[in-house]
């Protein structure tokens, strides 16, 4: 199964979800594997800085190949995660090519709903390019969200406009995601039950019951 965070605006999460998404499979039990689609690299960089046995492998693929060469390597993990790069457009749509479920984070703000017309459409045209082939479903995750703020509400209503939903689990702003990353490891790793570890998991129980549902319908 392959999930990978996508948005060519940058800034927006890619990375630290990518990371916190690979860590929560992981301890479940699962094989991961987590894909740098990234030149600036910073997946890889986070698992450099780790100490503490890695909880999945980290490789760097910034490749518009990324497709093909995941294609060899899904029999060997259970979950494959890629960390998508911002801008670079054939990569992207390689990596599009590649998943099974696109996750969009999209921070609460006007500027990420009308950047995020780029991305959609890029799926959109993999999408229809694929489908004989292949299945590629995609969901937008509101993160960074303000605490006692109606912003977050605001913009899943905005993002009501496009054709993927807006996942019900959201992330908020948290300095857990932020400082875990200093020590190459993450949230729900260095506490599961705090609520960065609870918004994550619910994040993750939800991405998952989307391929689930996605699965058994095809
Ligand atoms: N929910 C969050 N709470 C607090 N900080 C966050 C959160 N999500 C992301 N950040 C911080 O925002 C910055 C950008 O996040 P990140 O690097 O994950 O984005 P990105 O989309 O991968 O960026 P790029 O496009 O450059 O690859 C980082 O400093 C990260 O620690
Ligand atoms: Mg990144």
């Amino acid at each position: 199964m392959i999930i990978s965070v996508l948005n060519q605006k940058g800034g927006v999460g890619k990375t630290t979800l990518s990371i916190h998404i690979a860590s929560t499979i992981a301890l479940a039990g699962y094989s991961v594997l987590l894909i740098d689609a990234d030149v600036q690299r910073s997946a890889l960089d986070w698992a450099a800085t780790r100490d503490k046995e890695p909880l999945f492998n980290v490789v760097g693929i910034p490749s518009s190949n990324i497709h093909k060469e995941v294609k060899m390597l899904e029999p060997k993990y259970d979950y494959i995660i890629i960390d998508g790069p911002p801008r670079v457009y054939d990569v992207a749509k390689a990596v599009i090519a590649a998943s099974d479920y696109v996750v969009i984070p999209v921070q609460p703000s006007p500027y990420d709903v009308w950047s995020a017309e780029e991305i959609v459409n890029l799926i959109n045209e993999v999408k229809t390019t694929l489908a004989p082939y292949k299945k590629i479903d995609a969901g937008f995750v509101i993160n960074r969200k303000i605490a006692n703020s109606v912003i977050g509400r605001d913009v899943t209503e905005a993002l009501s406009k496009y054709p993927f939903p807006v996942l019900e689990a959201s992330i908020h702003q948290r300095v857990a995601f932020t400082e875990t990353a200093a020590q190459g490891s993450s949230a729900i790793e260095e506490d599961p039950d705090s609520i960065a570890g609870k918004e994550i998991k619910a994040l993750v129980e939800e991405i998952l019951s989307k391929i689930i549902s996605k699965t058994s319908t095809t």
